[in-house]
């Protein structure tokens, strides 16, 4: 059976990743999650910064002209792997696993900052073009039907309503922080809904506003509102999707 491109885009927390590792679970595909890669990026210049911080529920920090220069520069020597790891397959920054550390709010929030600098960009998609020249790939992210895959044989484009999104991820976050409370671990303030949604209707504008390659659907893109779907319903519809496509 042919092996094909899958190109899964759409708006922050759609649970894109969600569906996009399961599809390709299913069908034998390895994954690429480009996001985790703005994401890692992001925190290697937080750490050079001296900004990171572990309370997962700050945001906030903007990026300066100059930050953004020292930034571009110090792009050789930043290196992204994923490694497939029993509980799930994690992103490495210069051999280190970074997978816990890129997934806090401050990161996602610098990862929308960083991937509108063109140098971050021209840089992290060259790397998914070479990840994924071979084909039977499932890669999900913002511009993967329009400029990493132009030519891909399906292109998803994910969408639910920003309140429904934000609630999503508001009840990941308290989830997160239960879990850490009962290891133990430093846990920060209770993350706020307000303040969830706020981030995700600012990572949309900038997600769609941006001079460089901005989050648009591909013409050619199926649309998949997951609003009001469950989990499992939109696996059903994609997967049908896909099992067309491939004949
Ligand atoms: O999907 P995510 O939330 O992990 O992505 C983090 C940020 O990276 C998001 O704000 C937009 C950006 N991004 C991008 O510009 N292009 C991609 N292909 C993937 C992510």
């Amino acid at each position: 059976m042919k092996r094909i491109t899958i190109a899964i885009d759409g708006y922050s927390s759609c649970g894109k990743s969600t569906i996009s590792k399961a599809l390709a679970k299913r069908l034998n595909y390895s994954y690429v999650d480009t996001g985790a890669m703005y994401r890692a990026v992001a925190l290697y210049f937080l750490r050079e910064n001296g900004s990171f911080h572990k309370n997962p529920f700050v945001a906030g920090l903007e990026l300066t002209e100059a930050d953004k220069r020292h930034l571009i520069e110090m792009l050789p020597d930043i290196h992204i792997s994923f490694v497939a790891l029993p509980d799930g397959q994690h992103t490495f920054l210069n051999g280190e696993d970074v997978e816990a550390e890129i997934r806090t709010l401050i990161v996602g929030n610098m990862a929308s900052q960083v991937s509108t600098i063109r140098e971050v960009r021209k840089y992290l998609v060259a790397e998914q073009q070479a990840m994924g020249k071979e084909g039977g790939i499932v890669m999900d992210g913002r511009d993967i039907g329009t400029v990493v895959f132009p030519n891909a044989e399906l292109k998803l484009f994910l969408t639910a309503s920003p309140a429904v999104r934000a609630q999503r991820r508001y009840e990941e976050l308290l989830e997160k922080r239960t879990n850490s409370i009962k290891k133990g671990e430093t846990a920060g303030d209770e993350p706020k809904y307000e303040d969830v949604l706020k981030d995700v209707e600012e990572r949309d504008y900038r997600d769609t506003h941006r001079k460089e390659s901005p989050l648009k659907r591909a013409d050619d893109a199926v649309v998949v509102d997951n609003s009001n779907m469950t989990r499992e319903e939109q696996m059903e519809v994609i997967q049908q999707i896909v099992e067309e496509r491939i004949k």
